[in-house]
């Protein structure tokens, strides 16, 4: 009797083991982990096993070794290729994951039980994407998920502190996600307790569907618009007698036209509008541009930007104060000033209850790859739940993209910045310029801090390692620094590195090669004018990406906010700024019948007598003055500001 049970048993065994793949010992090995201390956060408790996370696997891509040579090849202005920019088709051919990347990935998930019939391939092809539990997915990672409430704004936030993957898997994953990336809604001040249930709150959590819950997010953690990229507000303004001869008092698009001696706007090609982001709360209000308008350029009254929502992103009026309306304000009375009569489109990211980051605008960019090979999936699961948020073509990328928000390079993990990196170059060979604030904190990093060399966690910023800011460090975008003109001197004279309210942010990665296109400036600035500080500082190897790139005026920007005219300061206005003379000179790239420029870094170093080479001024920060603003390219102001006609003749004579 015991004898026929035990051999029936041992049958089953053997036949169990026949039909399945071999099970062997997988060894597993820490794939990311939080080195950087989370000051704001709060560990609640762990996160409830049955909440459905929507899981992201970002594959290891093809050819991301070449970006350099490629981007040279369409954006160098010596190469016979100058400005021929990529297709979608291109861009997904060259750095599609390997298919053998894809299996491999595939095999793994089917036999921790994530079936095949679960998993997508998004369109530029490469995430995996599924829904799995809490449960499913700290088996399949061996971590555990917590939920962390910001000790501020109070809203939360789902992490690990380290998660895993099978060894042989490592070099087809970049990473997975949500894990440990503390990336946070770009947008500041909300109030977010929906996301992210613990194992106390079983009640609230039967009250939902399973279905809708969380959606992943990849951008930017630790910034809030609030935290440092925002601009600084100063004096409100009774009387505002904007002329030309004030404009060490009051900066108005008179005073940048004079400065840069840019000419008024006479095309728009409704082709060729300047993109301007903003997250979801940060909004503007009709009646602050009208304010603005009435006064500086009265054709745009009661003319709002052409809306581009992403990810449900609504322009909110109900909560209205400078740091809710500041940066829209700023960035869109300015640039539609600048560009008149081409208009601006505002790509405006995240709805009020989860907000959103940098992956989700990327994400609804990544739209272009839709018209390849048949677009949608078919796949109801994975298109129903995300057919309301992220959707093929919902936005189509403009030639040019300023956005005035930013991170701490030290915030995320190195390979979620080289993913999203990734991304801005895939964007630069396709044409788009991307223009980032470098930050307002000098050296130091949002919410002036710095990082102490001993524990790796942030400081308040008097000691330690300078903090650079995140995507300007990334090779593929043109950061831009802040400028001022000095209180009692005109436009006609050299402008300073920003020193009032606000400190030019500028440095070197700890993340990012130095791209070929700056190796040369970057190499006489450490022969001409090498820096007082040692490796205790910042890489000052000389073989890492530094920043900004170039610079615009950034102090005393008489922007109408809530009704009021005040002064706006921060490197948020010298983007848009930027970002409006490359829309102008691509407006005339279209009329010549030429294509629109692109990435502009490789010419700009290569010619950098179209910039005014600013020498004076410094942004301190950890304790120290920082970097001077020195001849030639310097980590505080770049290149220089621009000298619009000369750049335009530049950016015209160019294929
Ligand atoms: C838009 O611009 C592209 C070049 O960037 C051009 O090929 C196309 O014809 C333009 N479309 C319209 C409607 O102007
Ligand atoms: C925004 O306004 C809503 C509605 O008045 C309010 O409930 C919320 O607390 C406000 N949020 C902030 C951060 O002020
Ligand atoms: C600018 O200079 C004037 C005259 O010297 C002085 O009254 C004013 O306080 C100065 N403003 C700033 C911001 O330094
Ligand atoms: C500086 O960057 C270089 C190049 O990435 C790297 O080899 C070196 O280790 C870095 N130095 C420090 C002190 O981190
Ligand atoms: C702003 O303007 C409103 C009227 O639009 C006025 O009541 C208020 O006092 C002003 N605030 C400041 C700080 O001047």
């Amino acid at each position: 009797m015991r004898l026929v049970v035990l051999a029936s048993l041992l049958a089953a065994l053997a036949a169990a083991v026949e039909g399945k793949p071999l099970t062997r010992t997988v060894s597993h090995v820490v794939h990311e982990e939080r080195l950087v201390a989370r000051r704001e956060w709060t560990k609640v408790g762990r996160l409830h096993r049955l909440q459905a996370l929507p899981v992201r696997i970002g594959l290891s891509q093809s050819n991301l070794h070449r970006a350099d040579e490629f981007i040279n090849a369409v954006s160098h202005p010596k190469s016979a290729g100058y400005g021929k920019h990529w297709t979608p088709e291109q861009i997904i051919k060259t750095f599609a994951p390997k298919q053998e990347t894809v299996d491999a990935v595939k095999i793994w998930l089917e036999s921790e039980g994530i079936h095949p019939s679960r998993v997508s391939l998004s369109k530029g092809r490469h995430w995996l994407e599924f829904k799995a539990t809490v449960n499913e997915v700290e088996q399949l990672l061996k971590t555990e998920y917590h939920v962390y409430r910001h000790n501020r704004q109070g809203h939360s936030h789902v992490a690990c502190d380290k998660y895993h993957v099978p060894e042989h898997l490592v070099e087809h994953i970049d990473l997975i996600t949500p894990t440990v990336h503390f990336d946070r809604r770009v947008g500041h001040e909300r109030e977010n307790k929906k996301i992210g249930v613990t194992e106390g709150q079983t009640q609230e959590l039967k009250k939902r569907s399973l279905s809708k819950r969380q959606r992943p997010e990849h951008g930017i953690l630790g910034s809030g618009a609030n935290d440092g990229f925002s601009p600084k507000q100063g004096a409100v303004i009774e009387n505002a007698l904007a002329s030309l001869a004030n404009c060490d008092q009051m900066l108005t698009i008179d005073c940048i036209r004079a400065l840069y001696a840019v000419p008024p706007g006479s095309l728009a090609k409704s082709n060729n509008t300047l993109g301007i982001v903003e997250y979801t709360p940060q909004a503007f209000l009709q009646g602050d541009l009208d304010l603005f308008f009435d006064q500086f350029q009265p054709k745009l009254v009661g003319k709002p930007p052409i809306l581009q929502a992403i990810d449900n992103g609504v322009v909110q009026t109900t909560n209205r104060s400078f740091s809710f309306n500041g940066e829209s304000a700023l960035d869109l009375e300015f640039a539609m000033g600048l560009i008149f009569p081409q208009q601006a489109t505002l790509f405006q990211v995240g709805d009020l209850v989860q907000g959103a980051s940098f992956g989700n605008l990327l994400d609804a960019l990544d739209g272009s790859f839709c018209s390849f090979e048949g677009g949608d999936s078919k796949d109801p699961n994975v298109d129903g739940q995300y057919s309301d948020k992220v959707r093929c073509g919902t936005a189509q990328a403009t030639n040019v993209i300023s956005t005035s928000y930013g991170s701490n390079e030290g915030d995320l993990g190195a390979r979620y910045e080289q993913r999203q990196c990734a991304e801005y170059m895939k964007l630069a060979l396709q044409g788009v310029t991307m223009v980032f604030s470098s930050g307002d904190n000098g050296v130091a990093g949002n919410g002036a801090a710095c990082v102490d060399p001993a524990t790796g966690a942030f400081n308040s910023g008097g000691s330690g390692l300078f903090t650079p800011s995140f995507p300007g460090t990334c090779p593929w975008v043109t950061s831009v620094g802040a400028t001022q003109i000095l209180n009692g001197s005109s436009v006609r004279s050299p402008e300073s590195a920003c020193e009032e309210v606000i400190l030019s942010g500028g440095g070197f990665s700890n993340v990012f090669a130095a791209p070929t296109y700056q190796r040369a400036a970057v190499g006489t600035y450490f022969a001409d004018s090498r820096p007082p500080y040692g490796a205790d500082r910042f890489n000052n190897s000389g073989t890492v990406r530094a920043y900004p790139d170039v610079s615009a005026n950034g102090a005393r920007y008489l922007t109408a906010v809530d009704g009021n005219f005040t002064l706006s300061f921060g490197t948020s206005a010298s983007a848009p700024v930027f970002a409006s003379l490359i829309n102008m000179i691509n407006e005339k790239r279209l009329a010549a019948g030429k294509g629109p420029v692109g990435f502009v870094n490789p010419v700009l170093y290569e010619n950098p007598q179209v910039l005014n080479d600013i020498t004076n001024g410094k942004n301190p920060g950890c304790g120290t003055d920082g970097f001077s603003a020195v001849k030639g390219w310097d980590p505080v102001t770049g290149l220089g500001t621009p000298n619009y006609p000369a750049m335009e003749q530049l950016f015209l004579s160019l294929p």
